[in-house]
């Protein structure tokens, strides 16, 4: 297992899972994928988990996947089989409530696991982006069928297609968030809410997700078709030059 994945189980049902990866932005890596992913698997089995909170820390929610990992996996397991689609395929068909507290960056995965938690608080730096495009790759864990879905299609399209960031007041506004707290507050609100929602029947709130959520199934093909199209974009010239143009962008001396 990882330390860049931190989590902690609080008394009041809560599991918190902690990106924790400073040093890259909280960049996620396969092993922690995995350790989210398992993360989830037990909240699901476990009574005493009634809620996840996703957090990062003051600045950085998550710079998204690994780019050298996406550049590696042109020689290794094709996204199919990686664990990064695993924990995406986890979090579309989990139970349990998640609530995401996102201050500052959230790219990439950062911003679509969002799409999947039941409630969102941002602090006043987030800043949500979604590069696949520019990045030569396309949309992941369901966003292609979710975000259209949610901001409408133009809106959409700016997003997935232009790569256009949003702040904190225009996720609130497009209804991807529900409020902008402050920054010293984000977290301690979202476990607030999140133990509200442990609190509540367990049954009640699984049933009623699902209602809420609506097709499953639908969400399902999404992000499985995505899959698809993501592994032959990831072998791409396209893709590749773009994660090696990053990784060796020249740095500043500071
Ligand atoms: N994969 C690998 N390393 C990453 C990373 C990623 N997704 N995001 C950040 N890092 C690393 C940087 O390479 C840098 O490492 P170094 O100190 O060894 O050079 C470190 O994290 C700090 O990042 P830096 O770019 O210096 O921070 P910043 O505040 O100037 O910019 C971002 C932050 C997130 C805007 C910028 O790092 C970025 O654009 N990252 C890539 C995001 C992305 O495309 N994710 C994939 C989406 S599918």
């Amino acid at each position: 297992m990882t330390d860049l994945i931190t989590v902690q189980d609080r008394p009041e049902g809560v599991r918190v899972v902690g990106f924790n990866r400073p040093d890259k932005k909280n960049a996620l890596t396969g092993a922690m994928y995995d350790a989210m992913r398992v993360a989830l698997e037990e909240a699901d089995a476990s009574d005493a988990v009634g809620a996840v909170v996703f957090a990062g820390a003051p600045g950085v929610f998550c710079a998204g996947n690994d780019l050298s990992d996406f550049l590696a996996s042109a020689r290794g397991k094709p996204f199919t089989e990686a664990p990064a689609l695993h924990f995406i395929r986890q979090l579309a068909r989990t139970q349990t409530p998640m609530v995401a507290a996102v201050d500052g960056i959230a790219v990439g995965i950062g911003t679509t696991l969002t799409l999947h938690c039941d409630l969102v608080y941002v602090g006043p730096s987030a800043r949500f982006r979604l590069p696949f495009v520019e990045l030569g790759l396309v949309p992941e864990a369901a966003s292609s069928y979710l975000l259209p879905r949610r901001v409408g299609l133009a809106k959409a399209s700016e997003m997935l297609l232009l790569s256009e960031a949003f702040d904190a007041d225009t996720a609130v506004s497009l209804g991807l968030a529900n409020a902008v707290m402050p920054s010293d507050l984000l977290v301690e609100h979202a476990l607030a809410q999140a133990a509200r929602l442990a609190a509540l029947p367990r049954g009640a709130v699984a049933a009623s997700r699902r209602l809420i959520r609506g097709d499953s199934e639908a969400v399902e093909a999404a992000l499985e078709a995505e899959a698809e199209a993501f592994e032959a974009r990831l072998q791409s010239p396209e893709a590749q030059d773009s994660f090696r143009r990053f990784l060796e962008r020249p740095r500043s001396a500071s």
